[in-house]
């Protein structure tokens, strides 16, 4: 029979959900957690001529030199602390930076706190390595921040690490720099580590963006995972990194190694390209999604029956439909056959936390959005 750590884990992909607009035409997909713009060119270019100069053996398992540098250059900018090549791992997307952390801190039995609502992605390699996961509350009355109270009391003598996702999906929180420094506080004074998911950091909106590996005493403890997903949209070329202390990383590179050696020789060069090139792609790709959000925010606020958190930072907006009386899952079913919108449901897909509430993507152009949002509100009339 097959392994106790494959039987326990739960499939629920967000691209199964598609499946659902099968048959039904004219679907605007608010569902999908990518980008909708372009590779930037320079950075495909860069690829191409990394194939042309040969560039397609093995690499070093921790990734090119040159890379990491590039890497460490920028999370020191970002964190205000001296990084070199040696607090870098250069992994497959920010997903094997977390399976790698996970992997080498996690041993079964232990308990993992994680925000709930959730990305289920962290609950997969929790469930691969044996651990158990504990919810923490992201408060909707406190914008989808943590408590700190309630953090203090889910910490157990098992606790090995805590799994922060700031700008989060799928709220939109960005976590203030006085809640991560209460956060820290007690990840040192009850010896644990935080894992720190940073693929959003770029899509800030209205505050600056802060870590928690910014927080003095957080050196030995704080593992950062980026991506180069999301910021230079280049979800399929899978290729992201973990920052952390050297001893830490060293651990964490016998999992990825174990997983797969290296990461694709020319996704490097290519991620080199993304990190040394111009970057106000990014900057453009990130005014667009903030006029994006004022929209949908405007939308939301047109249906009586929906209240929603303000969302700070990503590319989602979480709003809470219970006042609608249906589940989650019964309410996506509806908006596909009477609106023809494709959205996420809150439960399973986000955790306990998501019962009440649907995921609505803005990775689409404003035009489109705005007749999708204009086909919820009158579906949503409808209901009530
Ligand atoms: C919070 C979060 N972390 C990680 C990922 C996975 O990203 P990657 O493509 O870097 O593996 C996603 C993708 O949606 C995400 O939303």
């Amino acid at each position: 029979m097959f392994a106790e750590r494959v039987l326990k884990y739960e499939k629920h992909s967000l691209i199964d959900l598609a499946k659902l607009a099968e048959g039904f035409e004219d679907v605007i997909y608010l569902n999908v957690g990518e980008p909708d713009f372009k590779t930037p060119k320079h950075v495909l270019d860069a690829a191409k001529e990394a194939m042309e100069k040969g560039y397609t053996k093995y690499t070093p398992d921790e990734g090119i030199s040159e890379l990491r540098e590039a890497i460490a250059e920028r999370e020191s900018r970002k964190i205000k602390t001296e990084l070199t090549k040696e607090n870098v791992l250069v992994t497959a997307g920010s997903t094997g930076a977390v399976f790698a952390a996970i992997m080498s801190l996690v041993n079964p039995g232990e308990e993992v706190l994680i925000q709930d609502p959730w990305y289920p992605g962290h609950i997969r390699s929790i469930t691969l390595a044996g651990g158990k996961v504990i919810g923490v509350s992201q408060v909707e009355e406190k914008n989808y921040s943590i408590d700190l109270d309630e953090l203090n009391e889910k910490v157990t003598k098992k606790t090995k690490l805590l799994i922060l996702i700031s700008p989060n999906n799928p709220t939109g929180a960005v976590l203030d720099y006085r809640t991560l420094k209460g956060i820290a506080e007690i990840a040192m004074d009850n010896n644990f580590y935080v894992l720190s998911d940073e693929v959003y950091d770029r899509f800030v909106y209205d505050d600056e963006f802060r870590s928690i590996a910014e927080v003095p005493g957080m050196e030995e403890r704080a593992i950062i995972v980026n991506s180069f997903s999301k910021t230079y949209c280049m979800t399929g070329l899978r290729i992201g990194y973990a920052v952390s202390s050297k001893q830490i990383i060293k651990e964490m590179a016998k999992v990825a190694c174990a997983a797969s050696l290296s990461v694709t020789s020319i996704i490097q060069y290519a991620a080199l390209a993304a990190l040394k090139g111009p970057q106000s792609y990014v900057e453009e790709m990130v005014k667009e999604y903030n006029e994006r959000r004022k929209l949908i925010m405007r939308k939301l606020k047109e249906i009586s029956e929906v209240s929603f958190v303000e969302p700070k930072g990503a590319f989602y907006v979480f709003p809470n439909m219970e006042k609608l009386g249906i589940s989650s899952k019964e309410l996506v079913e509806y908006l596909i056959k009477e609106a023809r919108v494709l959205v996420s449901p809150g439960y399973p897909f986000f955790g306990p936390g998501g019962k009440h509430h649907i995921r609505i993507s803005y990775t689409v152009p404003r035009n489109k959005l705005e007749t999708a949002m204009e086909r919820i509100k009158q579906a949503i009339e409808k209901l009530s």
